[in-house]
């Protein structure tokens, strides 16, 4: 008789058995080992199973409050609103009530969630034998009757208290999604057009803070600048320098190819934006030879002797160009500000 004929012969032995193979019984799964079920005092004591839903309800409720809050922050806090809050020092109000918030209504439901299940859900083991992956029908009536049963031992529709203060919690808690869509415009188009560039300001060199002379600035050389009067503890330092900041370098007149380069260039020295016009990322990167600066982020590349256009990469438009000359005490100065919003595009940019 061949081993398809005789099922036995494929069972495993007593010596697959002790290498770790299943050994098989007449019905494996009558005592699969587990230890006695004990009660918890949910169980057996009303008032603790009394306690624990309110504990749950609690922390439902604290999450639609906390909803609340999110929304309420939203509205109130300003964007720029820097406030001390100790361990985490000097914070964006708005930022910190957000995230506090919407941290607090995500954590209160998970905690809710898992503090019902463990003391009020029933926590019965169950064995159930392994079967093939296709339930037939007497199998599916009696899924469908577990999780009747399931739902009726979770205690789901006769605790109303939970059932409605967690549908609270998860309606609420999607609005914290929905306030944020807010964000997506009219945009603060006046801040994203404007920097602190004006005419008179002088160029001030970023490291040693000196106000800039044109025989500072040597053809091939990379010099970052500021404009004078921002001083790098002020609170809204890192505002400002992210639109005002400029690259400055010198070339040779005759290799300007574009004509309005030149014009608002003085004797070579031109100064772009050194915020890149992808996404942000400051330029740090000059090739003198051919006049090259590289964002190091996605590596736009713009060419400073022809206007600042992109000649690779994803940023969408040329670097823009501050306007400088020279002041009666021979410091280099701006003209007027940007004439073009520096920085990645936004939708009204025009
Ligand atoms: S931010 Fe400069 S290339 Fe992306």
């Amino acid at each position: 008789m061949s081993s398809q004929e005789n099922p036995e012969e494929n069972l495993p032995s007593e010596q697959d058995a002790a290498h770790g193979a299943v050994k098989v019984a007449d019905d494996p799964f009558a005592d699969p080992g587990l230890p006695a079920h004990k009660p918890r005092i949910q169980d057996i004591d009303e008032r603790a199973a009394r306690r624990s839903e309110r504990a749950v309800a609690f922390m439902f409720t604290l999450s639609m409050l906390a909803t609340i809050g999110f929304i309420a922050s939203y509205v109130i806090f300003p964007v720029d609103k820097i406030v001390f809050i100790f361990p985490f020092g000097h914070v964006s109000a708005l930022n910190f009530s957000l995230g506090m918030t919407l941290g607090v209504a995500l954590f209160s439901i998970g905690a809710g969630a898992v503090h019902w299940a463990r003391t009020l859900m029933s926590d019965v083991e169950v064995a159930d034998d392994r079967h093939a992956i296709a339930a037939d029908p007497e199998v599916k009536a009696k899924v469908m009757a577990d999780f009747a049963a399931g739902a009726e031992e979770s205690g789901f529709g006769r605790r109303k208290l939970i059932r409605n203060t967690m549908f609270g919690a998860l309606a609420l808690v999607p609005l914290s999604g929905l306030m944020l869509l807010r964000d997506l415009g009219p945009l603060p188009e006046e801040k994203l057009r404007k920097t602190i560039w004006a005419k008179g300001k002088l160029l001030v060199n970023m490291n040693t803070h000196e106000p800039l002379r044109p025989e500072d600035v040597a053809v091939g050389s990379l010099t970052f600048a500021m404009p004078e009067g921002l001083e790098e503890d002020a609170e809204d330092f890192q505002k400002q320098i992210a639109k005002a900041a400029l690259m400055i370098v010198r070339i040779q007149p005759e290799e300007i190819k574009d004509k309005r380069e030149l014009e608002w260039s003085h004797d070579g020295i031109v100064a772009f934006s050194k915020i890149c016009t992808h996404v942000g990322c400051p330029i740090s990167l000059y090739e003198q030879q051919t006049h090259h600066v590289l964002c190091p982020c996605h590596q736009s590349t713009f060419d400073l002797s022809d206007g600042a256009r992109v000649i690779f990469g994803p940023a969408g438009h040329a670097l823009p160009q501050l306007r400088i000359g020279v002041n009666d005490d021979g410091n280099l100065e701006a003209l007027g500000d940007f004439d073009e919003p520096v920085g990645p595009s936004f939708w009204e940019r025009g």
